[in-house]
């Protein structure tokens, strides 16, 4: 029988902890390398901070399995048994540019299931999080469960590289067109946490990760928002995918009127 108050405690310690580590770094010079192009950055803080997780996990809980977007954990091939899915740094080009607006996002999960989640705005100290069937934070603050909302009324995150397209009938412009606003942050993590927030109704991203969506899957769930692909299918822990998180009833709303094609 697992104990997840305490793995919940110590995943926190280490997300403060990781956090510091993160801070002290803005004095020191970074090593920014890039990955599958050159706006695919990479830098020695985002291997660190994972290392560092995968190091702690390992001592405190061998049995574990580790998914993290660096590399450094298992080849994890099934969501069977305890599965830690991190990103180290979401946001990496803000780290890099702004020195804000990026977050560590870790989901815990047991037989696919989500247990524990984590989003943390490292610079900003606040730390939201979900523990399964037990609600999800703000810090100290519990949040309510999302409300319905209007596409009409809608303010909802999206890349505005998603605009880009010879097609007449892109599903983006149109959602653009008929929103109230669109914000684009740069970080999957910060636009998950927005919307459990309610700063945001909805994030919509054509690829994301398991890392970009395992932590903030499981806060938004816990409070009735709804995380899918552009086909309402759930999502593939182990997969990369397009993403669309809403509040209900608007999460309904833009599937069947922007991606449904019959
Ligand atoms: C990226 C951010 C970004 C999203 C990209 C992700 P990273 O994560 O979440 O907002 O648009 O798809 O790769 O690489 O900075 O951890
Ligand atoms: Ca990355
Ligand atoms: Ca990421
Ligand atoms: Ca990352």
């Amino acid at each position: 029988m697992i104990n997840w108050s305490n793995v919940d405690k110590v995943a926190k310690e280490w997300l403060k902890e990781a956090g510091k580590n993160i801070i002290a770094s803005f004095k020191t010079a970074l090593q920014i390398d890039t990955k599958a192009d050159a706006n695919d950055l990479v830098t020695n803080i985002d291997k660190e901070i994972e290392q560092y997780f995968i190091n702690r996990i390992r001592e405190t809980f061998p049995s574990h399995n580790i998914l993290g977007e660096e590399g450094f954990g298992d080849e994890v091939e099934s969501m069977d048994g305890v599965v830690w899915i991190i990103d180290p740094v979401d946001g990496t080009m803000n780290f890099v540019h702004q020195q804000r607006n990026f977050f560590i996002s870790i989901g815990i999960f047991e037989n696919g299931e989500g247990k524990l989640g984590y989003l943390y705005d490292v610079v900003h100290n606040e730390l939201y999080y979900a523990k399964s069937g037990e609600g999800a934070f703000w810090d100290e603050l519990r949040l309510p469960t999302l409300e319905k909302v209007e596409v009409s009324e809608a303010v909802i995150g999206l890349s505005a590289s998603l605009l880009i397209s010879s097609d007449p009938n892109n599903p983006f412009a149109s959602i653009v067109k008929d929103v109230r606003g669109t914000r684009s942050y740069g970080s999957a993590a910060l636009e998950f946490a927005y919307v459990a927030t309610g700063r945001l109704d909805a994030y919509i991203s054509k690829t994301l990760s398991p890392w970009d969506f395992a932590g903030g899957i499981i806060i938004v769930e816990e409070i009735g928002g709804v995380v899918t692909d552009f086909n309402g299918q759930p999502l593939n822990l182990l997969k990369k995918s397009p993403v669309i998180v809403a509040k209900p009833g608007l999460h309904e709303t833009l599937i069947k009127q922007y991606f449904q094609v019959n």
